[in-house]
């Protein structure tokens, strides 16, 4: 099968191109990688062509010899759609974890993203956690949540407790909560191993100063995670940019009710009395 025709690719490049319109991706803002399924690599596997081993830059042993759709460092997330065999690749990891070769894309040079580490360190965290059932981690640089980073605590308590109270499906959608990472330098593998950390707990993890990192089984469940996320932030924005406090909101019973109701479990530490 040729390569841009499987399903999984052309559900990729559709979220890539999601993010885009939503503004979320400016430049070469934000990257998104997919763990694939070995019945997926078989489909396209005719179209390889295997490059040199490189550093992946950390270990996850958890994920040698598998194979990765990530978008390329650099790369315009604008561009996805439009060149996809220049702005993403496929790889492939070796059995130790530390090395990974292109062996489909980025036909003009290039690597994957400068956030391999996070990607890959979360995606090895996740596939533990969700026994091999999450595949896709996504990072974008959400404008509201950036926004907020500057004005509320970078507490995991604060961020989940305020997001959730800015729309009934949130805590629905997102009940274990968000982590918070203070301002580090992207890129490397300090970051990736403070993100990985975040997401043992967490589906979600925000960046201060910089944007999210969001996880789940499949295309939409990401990205669904991710726009939920970013619109309760936009709710909050909105609703400080009006007045400092609230008038009434969703209340700690409320959410053990909704919970009780939904079928969720709403850990008791994001519920305090404030
Ligand atoms: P890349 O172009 O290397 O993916 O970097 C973009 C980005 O968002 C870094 O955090
Ligand atoms: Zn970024």
């Amino acid at each position: 099968m040729k390569f841009l025709e499987a399903e999984f690719v052309k559900g990729f490049i559709r979220m890539a191109n999601d993010g885009w319109e939503q503004g979320w991706h400016e430049r070469n803002g934000g990257n998104l990688s997919y763990r694939v399924k070995e019945e997926e690599v078989q489909l396209v596997r005719e179209n390889f062509a295997p490059g040199e081993w490189q550093e992946i830059g950390t270990t996850v042993k958890g994920l040698a010899g598998e194979y990765f759709l990530v978008t390329g460092s650099g790369k315009y997330f604008r561009n996805v759609a439009i060149a996809p065999e220049e702005s993403i690749c496929m790889i492939e990891l070796d059995e130790s974890g530390e090395k990974y070769r292109i062996v489909w894309g980025l036909i003009n040079g290039g690597r994957p993203t400068s956030e391999l580490p996070s990607h890959l360190m979360n995606l090895e965290v996740v596939k533990k956690k969700s026994d091999g059932r999450y595949r896709v981690v996504y990072h974008a640089h959400t404008t509201n949540i950036i926004a907020l980073t500057f004005v509320l605590p970078l507490s995991d308590e604060v961020f989940t407790r305020e997001l959730w109270e800015m729309a009934t499906e949130c805590p629905v959608v997102f009940p274990d909560g968000i982590g918070v990472i203070p301002w580090m330098v992207p890129g490397g593998k300090e970051i990736a191993v403070a993100t990985s950390e975040k997401m043992k707990q967490y589906d979600v993890a925000v960046w201060a100063h910089h944007g999210m990192f969001a996880t789940g089984e499949d295309f939409d469940l990401t990205f669904g995670l991710m726009h939920t996320v970013e619109k309760a932030a936009e709710i909050l924005v909105k609703m400080l940019s009006m007045r400092s406090d609230k008038l009434q909101t969703i209340t700690p019973d409320n959410f053990r009710d909704l919970a009780k109701d939904f079928g969720v479990t709403l850990p008791e530490r994001f519920l305090q009395e404030k």
